[in-house]
């Protein structure tokens, strides 16, 4: 068995936390012996309030955990109209021809990413509900603000921080962080410029003893050993889910997930405002090519783009479907149930472990 002190403290038969947007990826994580983080970010308190309660009455004793996404900066208040007013003409034209060029449909409905702003009121709703449920774990993505830690700590939750570069981690344990994930720029999703070799150790050497966990581009066995061997606890996946049964993606999406290489993800503010690492595709290109505009800032961009990439998404326009993904994406190659990768994953961490002599 691979077990560190992560496993102990909170209980997990291995030191494999994973990260999904989608609830029965998370559980299947858990019931796999790891730890399963839910991203509910993007979900509305009421969808995060019964996913929640799915989640407890699925997992019954075992460790799980919900993810949020809390940036410094954002607006006060959930005003949709008060973000459009401030839209450059220039970005809402590039984005009409986007939608022309490729024969997007306008079906008048929003997209994940414009439902609703992202906003300190948001973030305030979003928190209240997870607060109201015991929960292991409560991780947070970009930012770690104090009254949020302070109210998970109140209900007994650990607090696990992403952080991109030794910096985010000093502040991150100021906020009060109890655990820190090391994300390298190999990562899916908002990434920073630092590689996972590098920066692992670099979080280790601040933690000050509190436990690290490894993430980006960890995809195979050999990943979780040589993560063990630069001081890690444990290693955070996120991309080596999103082909899996229980992820369920679109054919489309898997298709393009299953035949991408290592070079086929690139970093992007075309989607959130922030860096992003995804699939490249023709939406990454568009917003890469000359004479586009630059991107707007978070949430701006959200609500510029989140109407067409919903329509995208629902409509299955495919050169424009990508989703967020780091270079492990070169690791996929099948359709397999978490069960089948986590159980990979850990046998093959032991071999190299004992090869090792570890
Ligand atoms: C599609 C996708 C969306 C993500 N969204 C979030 C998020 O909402 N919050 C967060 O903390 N991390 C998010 N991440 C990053 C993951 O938590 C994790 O750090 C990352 O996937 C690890 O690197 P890997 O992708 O190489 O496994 C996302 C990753 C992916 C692939």
């Amino acid at each position: 068995m691979v077990t560190t002190r992560i496993c102990e403290q909170l209980g997990c038969a291995n030191p494999v936390f994973g990260f999904s947007m989608e609830l029965e990826v998370a559980i299947a994580v858990s019931r796999s012996g790891g730890v399963g983080i839910w991203g509910c970010t993007r979900r509305t308190p009421e969808e995060i309030e019964s996913g929640v309660s799915h989640m407890k009455a699925e997992l019954g004793d075992l460790p799980w955990g919900v993810d949020l996404v809390i940036p410094a900066g954002m607006p006060e208040s959930d005003d949709r109209a008060a973000i459009e007013a401030t839209l450059p003409a220039e970005h809402v034209a590039f984005v009409d021809a986007m939608r022309e060029r490729h024969g997007v449909p306008d079906d008048g409905l929003p997209g994940m990413r414009s439902r609703f702003v992202r906003s300190e009121e948001t973030a305030r709703d979003q928190l209240a509900v997870v607060m109201d449920h015991q929960m292991p774990v409560l991780a947070l993505g970009v930012g770690s603000p104090t009254w949020a830690v302070e109210q998970a700590h109140e209900r007994g939750s650990l607090i696990v921080s992403l952080v991109g570069r030794p910096a985010h981690a000093e502040s991150a344990i100021r906020a009060g962080a109890d655990i820190l994930v090391a994300q390298g720029t190999d990562s899916g999703g908002h990434t920073g410029p630092i590689g996972t070799f590098t920066l692992v150790p670099l979080v280790v050497e601040v933690a000050g003893g509190r436990p690290v966990l490894a993430a980006g581009g960890v995809a195979t066995g050999r990943h979780i050993a040589a993560s063990l061997a630069l001081g890690a606890d444990g290693v955070w996946i996120g991309t080596a889910f999103l082909a899996s049964r229980e992820a369920a993606p679109e054919p489309v999406l898997l298709e393009k997930l299953l035949a991408a290489g290592v070079t086929d993800t690139v970093i992007s503010r075309s989607v959130s405002g922030k860096t992003f690492r995804m699939l490249r595709s023709a939406w990454s290109d568009e917003w890469a090519a000359d004479g586009a505009p630059e991107p707007l800032k978070m949430p701006h961009q959200d609500i510029l783009i989140g109407d067409l990439l919903g329509q995208v998404l629902r409509h299955q326009v495919a050169p424009l479907v990508h989703e967020g993904a780091g270079q492990g994406v070169a690791h996929l190659v099948a359709q397999e149930s978490v069960a089948t990768i986590m159980d990979r994953l850990v046998a093959e961490a032991e071999r190299v472990l004992g090869s090792l002599g570890g």
